[in-house]
């Protein structure tokens, strides 16, 4: 069975866990704790960028990042088709670009706070990573309007996105502002996938 190296906290391994179990896919998780500055030692065996996730199939080949493993485990089985084919393939490949993207800007915001040490911390760094997540969820609201009952990588990478910021960023609410985005979400997840893999 193919092995997952994960982290429990790691929105980019939530997604491919997401995607496995709307899959149908079976994977053996591994829990790998890991930070920017602490590497283990059995995911940079497999992936030289240390990072989770990391999945090994059975023949030993190491399989990164997430958006390999997410069109990797959609190529398992043939239904349900997470990445479509045709005109729509690019917007749903974009979208799960631009939820990792909002990812990117709040991990990058997060280690500032929490790894670098405090005379070294630059507020205009996390200022623009912010910007990014700010100017990412004001699209998002206004795509939001068309996802209806959509679940394919855009949608799952989105509602991904939106549980990291409330796990990690409680302090900075979004549902206000994002009205449209936030009915979506409180359907999505509640899907059993979504909620078996929810952070706590
Ligand atoms: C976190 O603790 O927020 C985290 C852990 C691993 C990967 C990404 C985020």
């Amino acid at each position: 069975m193919p092995k997952l190296f994960y982290s429990p906290a790691s929105p980019y391994a939530r997604k491919v866990r997401v995607v496995a179990a709307e899959k149908g896919v079976a994977l053996e998780v591994v829990n790998a704790p890991l930070s920017p500055i602490a590497r283990n030692a059995d995911v940079a065996a497999a992936n030289p960028l240390g990072k989770v996730p990391t999945l090994l199939l059975d023949d030993g080949t190491a399989l990164y990042d997430s958006r390999v493993i997410t069109a990797w485990l959609d190529a398992q089985a043939p239904s349900p088709r997470l990445i479509p084919d045709g005109i729509a393939r690019w917007a749903v490949l974009t979208q799960e670009a631009l939820a990792d993207g909002l990812l990117d800007a709040a991990l990058l915001h997060r280690y500032e706070h929490i790894l670098r040490p405090e005379d070294k911390r630059w507020d205009g760094w996390a200022a623009g990573q912010w910007a990014k997540i700010t100017a990412t969820l004001e699209a998002l609201e206004h795509a939001a309007a068309k996802f209806g009952a959509r679940a394919d990588v855009g949608t799952i990478a989105v509602g991904c996105a939106l549980g990291y910021l409330d796990f990690r960023f409680a302090d900075k609410p979004w549902r206000a502002a994002h009205p449209h985005l936030a009915a979506w979400f409180e359907a999505f997840a509640a899907r059993p996938s979504m909620a078996s893999t929810k952070p706590d």
